[in-house]
Parts: structure tokens; sequence; C-alpha cells
């Protein structure tokens, strides 16, 4: 910061422009490295708690802010580090909602007609110690989203849509079908560029894709860092089903 250092030249008008566009311009890189307008949510975590994944360095907070319902839970040490060492962090706690129909999380981000790429991720890992695996059904305001299963307690699923906002506010909720309490480790959203999508999807829709797959870690799959809008990219492979 030894740019800043005023010197008598600073006085002058010019001199306080120069330095007001300097100040903008690290605010912005500032900004630019610290994900702006993304909001990373590790849900289950302890209250006020933030943190930066060590191996994506996206920046997690817990959830308090977001939702009021709900309870915090951790996955059963079966399925924790260290028994489990490549476990995502995020993954290690969640919050289930035993109570209500419908539990949403309230996310304030962009505008009418912003687009986001919106990402839940789940692991059941026994967290409620019943060895039964729920399925439930997740929406984006009123627009059903996917349901949620798991094939065992310690598949990573994580969902990924991209939605329009019908205002700013956009909520993402947890519905029980009667098959099982609902839960959620993590939820991600990423403001993207409405121009990147227009021209392959038009702007009228407001679900405009979505995917359900089946990830191995959330390492080297090209997020954050490699790309802008930290989506995570996979390759098409229409035997595996998983579009
Ligand atoms: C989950 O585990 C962490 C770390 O061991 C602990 O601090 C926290 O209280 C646990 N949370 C719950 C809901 O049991
Ligand atoms: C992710 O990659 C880093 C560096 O390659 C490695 O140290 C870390 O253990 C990996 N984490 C997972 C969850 O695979
Ligand atoms: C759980 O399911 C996933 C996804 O099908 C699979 O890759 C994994 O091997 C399974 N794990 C166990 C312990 O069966």
């Amino acid at each position: 910061m030894a740019h800043l250092i005023l010197d008598p030249v600073m006085t002058n008008s010019t001199g306080f422009i120069l330095l007001l566009v300097f100040l903008f311009g690290v605010t912005i890189l500032v900004h630019a490295q610290q994900q702006t307008g993304f909001i990373s949510i590790d849900c289950g975590g302890p209250e006020n708690f933030e943190y930066t994944d060590e191996d994506t360095k996206i920046k997690y907070v817990t959830d308090g802010s977001y939702i009021q319902t709900g309870v915090n839970k951790n996955i059963s040490s079966d399925y924790a580090y260290p028994k489990n060492p490549n476990l995502p962090y995020p993954l290690s706690d969640l919050r289930s909602f035993p109570h209500g129909n419908r539990n949403c999380y309230r996310l304030i981000a962009g505008t009418k007609g912003s687009l986001h790429l919106i990402r839940a991720s789940f692991l059941y890992g026994n967290y409620d110690g019943e060895n039964k695996l729920p399925e439930f059904d997740l929406y984006v305001g009123v627009n059903f989203w996917s349901s949620v299963k798991f094939k065992n307690a310690s598949e990573q699923v994580a969902l990924e849509t991209i939605s329009m906002a019908t205002s700013e506010e956009t909520n993402v909720c947890l519905v029980n079908k009667g098959k099982g309490i609902p839960f959620i480790s993590a939820l991600e959203l990423r403001p993207i560029d409405n121009s990147i999508y227009k021209t392959e999807f038009g702007d009228s829709a407001s679900l405009l894709l979505f995917k359900r797959w089946d990830i191995g870690s959330f390492n080297g799959s090209g997020r954050y860092q490699d790309d802008v809008y930290d989506r995570i990219w996979f390759p098409l492979n229409p035997l595996h089903g998983n579009l």
C-alpha cells in the first residue's frame, strides 16, 4: 500500500482524482478475488461461522441468516474425517427439517431477470442414526427443480440449475413428500452474466436447465478459479443418464 502515501502533489484536485481512480481500481480487483455476488452456505454449521475451503478456495458461511427453521446435525463419524479423508468440508454437517412440509432458504441476490446458477449438495452420512435414505423434493420458488434420492449413505449428490430471478429474493425450498426427512448440506448461488445464456436459451424460461449427477469430489472439476461462475463442468455422457 506504499502507493497510497499522500505527497504534496496529491493535494491538488488532479492528484485527488487520480487517487480515487486508483482506489476504485483496487476495490474492483479485490472484489473479483473475493467472489463477488457468490453466496456459499455450509448448511448446519455452528452459528456465525465462516471459513475458506482449502480445496476450492471458496469462502463459506453457515446458514443462520438464510433460514430460521430446521436443526443442525453432523454426519456419522463413519462417513466423516478422518475415516473419510477426502470428504469435502461443507458436507460434514447439514441442516435437517423434521417440522413443516416446506422449508425455504431465502437468498437475496440480483434483481428481477438476473440469472443465477444455484447448486445444492447433499450427503446423508447416516446423520440421524436411522440408516434410512430419505427422498424429497427441491423447488426454486414455485418451480419444481428436482427430486433428491440417494443410492447409499456415502453418496455425494450435487444438483445444479440455472434460474431466472423473479425478484431480488430467490427461495430454495425443500419439500417433504412422506419419504423421509429433507436435509441439505450446502447451498450455493453464483450470478451469471445474462448475455452468455441469452444467446443459448432465450430469456423466457424461469428454469432453463437442470441436471443431476454424482460427483466423486469437489476437486478438479473446473470450479471457481478455473471458471469465474464456478460452474461444475462435467463430461456429458448419455450412458450415465445424468441429464
Ligand atoms: C458437529 O461437530 C462439531 C465439531 O466436532 C461440533 O463443534 C458441533 O457442535 C457438532 N454439531 C452438532 C449439531 O452436533
Ligand atoms: C484436492 O486437491 C488437493 C491438491 O491437489 C489435495 O491436496 C486435496 O487432498 C484434494 N481434496 C480432495 C477432497 O480430493
Ligand atoms: C455409493 O454410491 C455411489 C454412487 O452410485 C458409488 O459410487 C459408491 O461406490 C457407493 N458406495 C458404497 C459404499 O456402496
